[in-house]
């Protein structure tokens, strides 16, 4: 039986299947392991199920025993991961595609909602009491009739876009290909991303993190976008520059952030939190107890793919 470390706590059903399938080394504390003890755990374990909590970065991959030869992450996105790295050491390295699209595209429509049409504030003055209806009391932006921008138009951006077409909205994307026209179901493209968001009452940020796409959206981009816009992000926060959003907010130039997802999660910038417009969730994209499980489930198939048949589908690098 091959020897897992589980950095995370999982959702116990999952530790069970994950016990059957291998000799598991559970995380029972859920605590945050430091690279140095992830590292200590590995030794005489042949594969890592990971969570985007662990930072698995050139020099903690080099020091991963030989033994390793899978990275499983427990999450669609793998930018916790040096690709590169672990490919020099032919480390495998997989993710959970699919199964999270639907519960990731809810919370993406739920930011849209959330930032348009002024949930935060609309929150804090239902606790705190004693507000005033009036006919122009928070008024907030339609989104029937209003453009959405998305950026990365993979599964979820897919799912996002057809949410937000029964919402009445009209959808722009930018992505690094053309969709066949059932996949666009009607969304208009444009290849650059200037054009998107010239475009974009709201954007909708659903690309994956890689060295490309970091700070995509920053001081020079968001001057593309209309005035007022809105921005929201399901993805990763490495794709905006904090300062320069934080900024554009305060000049309203943005009219409203909704975020998912941050920079040195979970230490957002505080700036944020000054910010009533600013919608904001803590990384709930794929919380539901289907999903998680299903999540988790596919992990743990990965590993066993892999070392059954020396290839796994869902391998990234
Ligand atoms: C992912 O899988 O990348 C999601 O962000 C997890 O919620």
């Amino acid at each position: 039986m091959k020897k897992i470390l589980i950095t995370r706590r999982l959702l116990r059903s999952c530790e069970e299947k994950a016990e059957k399938t291998f000799k598991a080394n559970l995380n029972l504390n859920d605590e945050l392991y430091s690279q140095k003890k992830l590292i200590e755990l590995s030794e005489g374990c042949d594969g890592l199920l990971s969570s985007l909590t662990d930072k698995l970065d050139t020099e903690t991959i080099s020091k991963l025993p030989e033994s390793i030869k899978i990275i499983s992450n427990f999450a669609v996105g793998f930018g916790n991961i040096d690709l590169e790295a672990a490919k020099k050491r032919d480390i495998a390295v997989t993710n959970t595609p699919e199964v999270l699209t639907d519960a990731t595209a809810e919370i993406g429509v739920l930011l849209i909602l959330g930032a348009c049409r002024r949930a935060s504030e609309g929150i804090a003055s239902a606790r705190e009491g004693g507000w005033k209806w009036s006919a122009d009391y928070l008024i907030g932006k339609q989104l029937t009739g209003a453009r959405l921008g998305i950026l990365g138009m993979g599964r979820i951006g897919q799912k996002i876009a057809k949410i937000a077409k029964s919402l009445g909205m009209v959808i722009h994307y930018h992505n690094r290909s053309k969709l066949s026209g059932d996949k666009e179901q009607g969304a208009i493209y444009h290849n650059n991303l200037k054009d998107l968001l010239s475009v974009s009452d709201v954007l909708s940020i659903c690309c994956p993190a890689s060295k490309e796409t970091v700070d995509m959206i920053n001081k020079d981009t968001i001057e593309y976008l209309p005035k007022g816009a809105v921005v929201t992000n399901v993805a990763r926060g490495d794709i905006v520059d904090d300062e320069a959003m934080i900024d554009a907010l305060e000049r309203r130039k943005i009219y409203a952030v909704g975020l998912d997802v941050y920079k040195n999660e979970p230490n957002l910038n505080p700036g944020y939190l000054k910010h009533k417009s600013a919608f904001i969730l803590p990384h709930l994209g794929s919380a539901t107890k289907d999903t998680r499980t299903a999540m988790a489930n596919l992990a743990i198939d990965n590993i066993d793919e892999f070392f059954n048949t020396g290839n796994c589908k869902n391998k990234v690098n």
